[in-house]
């Protein structure tokens, strides 16, 4: 870090304003609120509460539990839109008293969401003036663009390379421009949360961010956006470890978003365990996995959650529903005991898994069946059968929140409820049994010593501190 570094960390222009050059991520389902976001925004930094999902309170302060009267997937579905919209405006409201007119204060929602369209919609109509801009990640939302200009908010894509943002650009977003608030690049490999790795990109093979961005860059300049910032997501921890991206033309003006630091301060909604555990993960604890329902990877601890769904996949086998080829071992499947066929090798290994208490076989859309304890089997299926619509397409229940309301493909055992585990980890659940998303740098907190003798800063302190670059 050279002495020039706190001049060269310049403030930018965000959702028309001019703040430090941090943004608190969006992370659901309420691992960023109101409270943490009106603080970034207090400390002259953007906040992002997250728009998914979040919590609801009385009037006295205690927390609204997401309750479901109806017995179909899309009466709860229904019910999700109505009780998301009224949880973020009241986070909007939070978020707005707590940051005193300093900073900025964004919403988060993903595109994959269920209903994402409506509840934006929803929210933006009644928080005029509490919302200055809208993050929005997880899939193509060529939508967004048109629905901030119509409310007079700023929209902030999340993109992982310059095609994705180019396509946006090319259909929707140049159509209204002077509302794109920044263009965040989210680093597919290092960000915690979901991440936009493409089809042609190896989950084991980072690529350094830089000339990704630069790339990015290089388009923006091209179509006129050289003054619209760029804010780097995912692996930012030491700003002193940037110092070539300031003042560099090939980036140009730039933000750094954190997601995963800003979990483990003291206006972090998410409870005491899942902090102490932040502060003792070590670096192959945090990897990215496929098992998601929404398809997407993702990175999280891997913790006993993620172990199970392990165990669930390499329990697997290819079937046949007649004998065919290699596929000449008949075993009994399900209530009704229809044979099924599969490879003697793996006939063999199905007695194992029987022998071991994986009596339970269940199909998956790939032609395979998984073995599970009886146990784990019935809480897949009552997982399943409660589904209360809450994404676009869900692998698991083979939920889709429009046209026929099914994904058309059988449920997928080998995933799970991420709208389950996700509230139940919030709001105090069990931090091994369910889903703990964290970024790959999540293991530096065991480092730091910002954090030494467990020091959990406020958000004031946390941006303060980054702002140093150390
Ligand atoms: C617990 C957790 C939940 C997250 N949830 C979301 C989310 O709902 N929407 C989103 O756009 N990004 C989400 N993210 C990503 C963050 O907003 C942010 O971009 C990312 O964490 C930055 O990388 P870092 O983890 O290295 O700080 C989440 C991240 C974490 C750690
Ligand atoms: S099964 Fe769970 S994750 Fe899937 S759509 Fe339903 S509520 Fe959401």
């Amino acid at each position: 870090m050279t002495d020039t570094f706190s001049s060269k960390l310049k403030p930018v222009i965000l959702s028309g304003k001019e703040v430090l050059p941090i943004v608190e991520g969006g992370k659901g389902i309420g691992a960023s609120n109101g409270r943490s976001a009106g603080a970034f925004a207090a400390a002259g930094a953007v906040g992002t509460f997250s728009g998914v999902n979040p919590d609801r309170y009385n009037a006295d302060g205690s927390r609204i539990d997401y309750v479901y009267q109806g017995t179909t997937r899309r009466e709860r579905h229904e019910e999700l839109v109505a009780m998301s919209i009224d949880g973020a405006l009241q986070q909007a409201r939070i978020a707005h008293e707590v940051a005193g007119g300093q900073g900025r204060i964004h919403m988060n929602v993903l595109w994959e969401m269920g209903g994402a369209q409506r509840i934006l919609e929803g929210v933006l109509q009644q928080a005029k003036g509490l919302i200055h801009g809208v993050t929005c990640g997880a899939g193509m939302p060529y939508q967004l663009a048109e629905i901030s200009a119509r409310y007079g908010v700023y929209y902030h894509p999340i993109v992982s390379s310059m095609r994705a943002f180019r396509a946006l650009w090319k259909r929707s977003y140049s159509k209204a421009q002077e509302f794109l608030g920044s263009v965040v690049y989210e680093d597919p490999w290092l960000a915690g949360g979901h991440n936009g790795l493409s089809n042609s990109e190896d989950p084991e093979r980072p690529e350094d961010p830089y000339p990704r961005v630069a790339e990015i860059r290089a388009f923006m300049n091209e179509v006129g956006l050289n003054h619209v910032p760029i804010i780097m997501a995912g692996g930012a921890w030491y700003l002193k470890d940037w110092e070539h991206w300031l003042e560099n033309d090939e980036i140009g003006p730039v933000a750094f978003q954190f997601g995963t630091r800003p979990l483990l301060t003291q206006e972090s909604p998410i409870p005491e365990d899942w902090k102490k555990k932040l502060l003792t993960l070590s670096k192959g604890e945090i990897f990215l996995n496929r098992f998601s329902p929404t398809g997407f990877y993702s990175s999280a601890v891997n913790n006993q959650f993620i172990q199970e769904l392990r165990g669930r996949s390499e329990r697997q086998m290819a079937y046949r529903s007649a004998p065919e080829g290699e596929f000449t071992a008949g075993i009994p499947f399900g209530p009704r005991k229809r044979l099924i066929y599969v490879t003697p090798q793996d006939a063999a290994l199905c007695e194992q898994y029987i022998a071991q208490g994986f009596t339970e076989m269940m199909k998956t859309p790939d032609e395979t069946v998984i073995f599970v304890t009886p146990e784990r089997a019935q809480q897949i299926h009552t997982d399943q059968v409660e589904c209360m619509g809450c994404l676009s397409h869900c692998r698991f229940s083979n939920w889709k929140d429009h046209d026929d309301f099914t994904t058309g493909k059988k449920a997928d055992p080998r995933s799970y409820c991420i709208q389950k585990t996700l509230q139940n980890i919030v709001h105090g659940g069990c931090v091994e049994d369910n889903l703990m998303f964290a970024g790959h740098n999540a293991y530096k907190f065991a480092s730091d010593p910002f954090y030494n003798g467990g020091f959990i800063p406020t958000v004031k302190q946390l941006v303060d501190r980054i702002m140093t670059g150390a």
